[in-house]
């Protein structure tokens, strides 16, 4: 045999026992949006995550580059960049989890809602392929508004006959991630012991961080405490567009809520017991139709 063979023989095998060892589902997860701010970080998150055997790149253009470059990294997960609306199918089809950091993001003076122009557009139109390619995948809506994103997913998907309500996730992880570094900071507690619920939305002050249902209480903290981390909780996602300074809104942090995110689907899909994260999803806790609250879900 000659030896490039014997290489991609032994590679075959190896990969083929890895899996098996795993004891995992293959699950496909697809990021579209891929090579932006968040979605390139987000991709090298993923092909971190163990329970990943493909993973799909997507985006307008630049989707060759991040691929190879996540590609070389050696864990288990097979990666393929996709490009243009004419790959969008391809790059879909099969997919468990579908992310969504694709669209425009915030400068210094705008609101979230500032976005709504351009990324519904762009939301109707991956939701309209994820309804055609990979109608019962998990998606995990990124994109800004995210109080108004979901929805218009929501009606494309009803639209299409294909919408879940159970499958549908605005990501508001990042509010849950900041709220456990804030209060941590200020309760000087270990912040890995942390936990905090944050239910509403995903702008301003429909964020609602429940500082009173943190974990581990504590009596270190005043009223005027609570009060100034909610501001600082509410207002994260302007603290970084502001440091930016028009070089965009919160990346690094984002890929790596997103990827906790992503990976307590995948733990669900794959019948992990107990899986909580709170999300902006379909709701009747409110009279809001849509409402980020604490989600138990076991989706297998
Ligand atoms: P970015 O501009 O760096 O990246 C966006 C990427 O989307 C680009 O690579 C672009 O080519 C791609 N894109 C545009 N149209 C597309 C389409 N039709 N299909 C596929 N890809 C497309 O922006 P970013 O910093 O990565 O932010 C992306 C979005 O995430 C923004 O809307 C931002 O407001 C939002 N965001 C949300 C949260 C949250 O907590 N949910 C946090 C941070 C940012
Ligand atoms: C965030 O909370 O960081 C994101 O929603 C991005 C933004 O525009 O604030």
């Amino acid at each position: 045999m000659r030896p490039s063979l014997m290489r991609s023989t032994s590679q075959l095998l190896r990969r083929r026992s890895y899996s098996s060892a795993s004891g995992q589902p293959e699950r496909k997860v697809a990021i579209l949006g891929a090579a932006g701010g968040i979605g390139q970080p987000l991709s090298l998150l993923m092909k971190l995550n163990p329970l990943v055997s493909s993973l799909s790149l997507y985006d307008i253009a630049g989707t060759p580059g991040v691929a190879a470059d996540v590609s070389h990294i050696n864990s288990p997960a097979l990666v393929k960049g996709f490009m243009g609306d004419e790959q969008l199918g391809e790059a879909l089809e099969g997919s468990d989890v579908v992310i969504i950091p694709a669209g425009v993001p915030r400068k210094p003076g705008m609101t979230r809602d500032d976005l709504f122009n351009i990324n519904a557009g762009i939301v109707k139109n991956l939701s309209t392929a994820i309804a055609k390619y990979c109608p019962n995948a998990l998606v995990n809506m990124i994109s800004n508004p995210v109080n108004s994103t979901v929805p218009i997913a929501a009606e494309v998907f009803k639209k299409a006959g294909t919408y879940d309500e159970k499958k549908l996730f605005g990501v508001t992880t990042l509010d849950v991630v900041r709220a456990k570094t804030f209060y941590a900071g200020k309760a000087n507690l270990p912040v890995t012991d942390v936990n905090v619920p944050v239910v509403g939305g995903h702008a301003g002050i429909t964020i609602l961080p429940l500082f009173s249902q943190a974990t581990p209480a504590t009596n270190a903290l005043s009223d005027e405490d609570i009060k100034a981390l909610t501001k600082r909780t509410q207002d994260g996602g302007t603290e970084v567009v502001e440091a930016k300074a028009g070089k965009g809104s919160a990346t690094l942090s984002m890929a790596y809520a997103g990827a906790v995110f992503a990976d307590a689907c995948l733990k669900g899909l794959n019948g992990v017991p107990d899986i909580v994260e709170c999300s902006f999803v379909q709701s009747t806790v409110t009279e809001l139709p849509f409402f980020a609250s604490k989600a138990w879900e076991e989706w297998s």
